[in-house]
């Protein structure tokens, strides 16, 4: 990354085809794919810049959160490049850095064509809208590195819901991207399901609407709640499952967009964005889009999902920000870091 918001190149070696099996990231198996492929990624990722390491002004590198196994291979590489390299090394709080996918703006001619990047940067206030396999948040970002948390799920995160609805369903895991395709076809109408009340107005729950569709789900084929969820998907009939996909997704989207619309409401930022995994849901850019007053320039979907820029574009920012840089000798993992 540039400057924060220009392109240069971007890698992603992803292990999901082996967690595809499992049905989930076996945390094991990604740390032994990270060992093998960090190496090529990163040189990979300099070749596509066309760079050398003369050129490079500082290293970023996730230090949290997420699982421990592979932020330690991220970190241990980092810190070593950091000294053999003599370079500033900033450790990077990986849901903050979903919220910078949305300032790029700009790329390298060569990946230009590839991308639909927003044609504008957020302008500060920010509301972000977080979400992701791990967290869902409503943050107010006043300037850089000055923000506040307004409210965040107090157990499943919106993605999480929808990986575990996918397996009741018996679709493919990653769920997310799944049950978007399976609700096409179904009636988003079809079924209505609860949305938690919370005593916070701007936190968030899912544990309670992925087991109602649990319920809903043994109910269409006349069983009980000791019907076990992984017999569901052979039960249900194509139509039942593209009608369940396709309401719980309606109710999730609802949810947070609801809640997005009543922060904006609240707050009046200049700019909303919304950062990760989940973000890739055109269901939910169109959701946003048709209730938000302001425009939305979203994120490109390959930026959305896990992804390397996005920590170098908020690296950037701290670099440029003279935010303090981490001790390459000592920066340490955070697998529970909070914003
Ligand atoms: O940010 P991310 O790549 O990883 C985490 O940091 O968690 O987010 C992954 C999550 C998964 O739960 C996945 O199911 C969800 O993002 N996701 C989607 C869509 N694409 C990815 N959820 C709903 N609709 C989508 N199109
Ligand atoms: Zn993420």
């Amino acid at each position: 990354m540039e400057n924060g918001n220009r392109l240069l190149s971007s890698v992603v070696s992803s292990s999901m085809d082996m967690h595809v099996v499992y049905g989930g990231v076996v945390p094991e198996i990604a740390a032994r794919s990270h060992i093998e492929l960090i190496n090529p990624v990163i040189l990979q990722a300099l070749v596509q810049a066309e760079t050398s390491w003369d050129d490079i002004d500082a290293i970023a590198v996730t230090r949290g959160p997420g699982l421990s196994g592979s932020l330690l291979i991220g970190v241990l590489a980092a810190r070593t490049l950091a000294i053999i390299k003599n370079k500033p090394l900033y450790g990077v709080n990986h849901v903050a850095a979903h919220v910078y996918a949305n300032f790029i703006t700009e790329a390298a001619a060569s990946l230009a064509p590839n991308y639909r990047l927003p044609t504008t940067a957020p302008v500060f206030p920010v509301l972000a809208l977080i979400v992701s396999g791990g967290h869902t948040q409503l943050v107010l970002f006043r300037d850089h590195f000055d923000y506040s948390l307004l409210g965040q799920t107090g157990d499943d995160a919106v993605g999480e819901a929808f990986d575990k609805v996918a397996k009741i369903l018996g679709l493919p895991y990653p769920g997310g991207p799944n049950v978007e395709k399976k609700a096409l076809e179904g009636d988003p109408k079809a079924f209505k399901l609860p949305k938690a009340k919370m005593p916070d107005k701007y936190d968030f729950s899912f544990s309670g609407p992925k087991t109602a569709v649990l319920r809903l789900a043994q109910q269409q084929i006349g069983e009980d709640y000791n019907f076990p969820s992984y017999k569901l998907a052979g039960r249900l009939s194509e139509t039942q499952k593209a009608d369940i996909a396709a309401s719980f997704q309606q109710s999730a989207i609802d949810t947070v967009v609801d809640k997005t619309c009543l922060a904006y409401e609240e707050f009046r930022p200049k700019s909303v964005v919304v950062a990760g995994g989940v973000a890739a849901s055109s269901a939910l850019r169109k959701a946003l889009s048709d209730r938000l007053p302001i425009a939305i320039n979203y994120a490109d979907v390959r930026l959305c999902t896990d992804n390397a820029a996005m920590i170098a574009a908020l690296g950037c920012f701290m670099h440029i920000h003279t935010q303090p840089a981490s001790n390459p000798y000592a920066l340490s993992i955070e697998p529970n870091l909070q914003m």
